[in-house]
């Protein structure tokens, strides 16, 4: 049960105690400011068609749902995650705003997921991967539950190119470990572009590559 050391058990229970704060830190008054901005711009780059069922892959205290909602007609959202407290916050803020939208959150390992084959128009998965122990193994995944003419985005932090963000990148590296960004640096293009499953369409990067956003779609098998 579980990978070795239990990494994944205790991602879940860093998010788990990090429920209560998750919010404040995360709409903190700039910083939140231009996250927000980050995460309207990785929803945009969804494209969202009208009747598309859309799956938020570690969907955390379901911060994007009430702005996704507003892309998605006559389709579902579904929101996953590993932590049951991060997913409780989700559902009081489903509640609060009476998303309809949103069919389910839910507890799921990204690595794992329940769900059949190609159940999904579009993927989003926003700050989630950097801090998946494997996330090799959760983009198969979301490959695999992606319809064949479906897309996915993913917004995460990165190593940035520009030498004046450096200054402040390596200095924040432990800090941002404490809040469960324990994967900062990921490479995770190099990673899509390995699966040859997906193709991407583009990527966008914000202060100075150490955020960026991948918007990619499926491959068809014979193309
Ligand atoms: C930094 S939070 C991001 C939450 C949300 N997507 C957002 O933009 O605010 C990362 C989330 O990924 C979840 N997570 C970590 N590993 C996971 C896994 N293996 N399967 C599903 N969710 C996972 C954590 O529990 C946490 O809620």
């Amino acid at each position: 049960m579980g990978c070795r050391y239990d990494r994944k058990g205790k991602v879940a229970k860093r998010y788990d105690r990090w429920s209560r704060f998750y919010d404040a830190l995360d709409t903190f008054p700039v910083l939140g400011r231009i996250e927000k901005k980050w995460r309207l711009s990785a929803i945009e780059s969804l494209k969202i068609d009208d009747g598309n069922n859309v799956l938020d892959i570690g969907t955390g205290s379901g911060l994007i749902l009430p702005w996704l909602a507003e892309h998605v007609t006559n389709g579902k959202i579904i929101g996953v995650d590993i932590s049951e407290k991060m997913l409780l916050k989700a559902k009081k803020r489903i509640k609060k705003y009476e998303i309809e939208a949103v069919a389910s959150v839910q507890k799921d390992d990204v690595e794992t997921l329940t769900f059949q084959n190609n159940s999904f128009d579009r993927v989003i998965a926003t700050f989630a991967l950097t801090t998946i122990p494997n996330p090799e193994k959760a983009v198969k995944e979301m490959i695999r539950v992606l319809k064949e003419d479906g897309k996915m985005v993913i917004l995460d932090t990165g190593k940035p190119k520009n030498p004046f963000v450096k200054i402040f990148y390596y200095p924040m590296l432990p800090i941002a470990r404490v809040f469960g960004y324990t994967y900062f640096d990921r490479d995770i293009k190099s990673i899509i572009e390995d699966t040859n499953k997906l193709k991407i369409i583009n990527m966008k990067t914000f202060f100075g590559g150490m955020v960026y956003c991948i918007s990619c779609e499926r491959e068809l098998p014979n193309g």
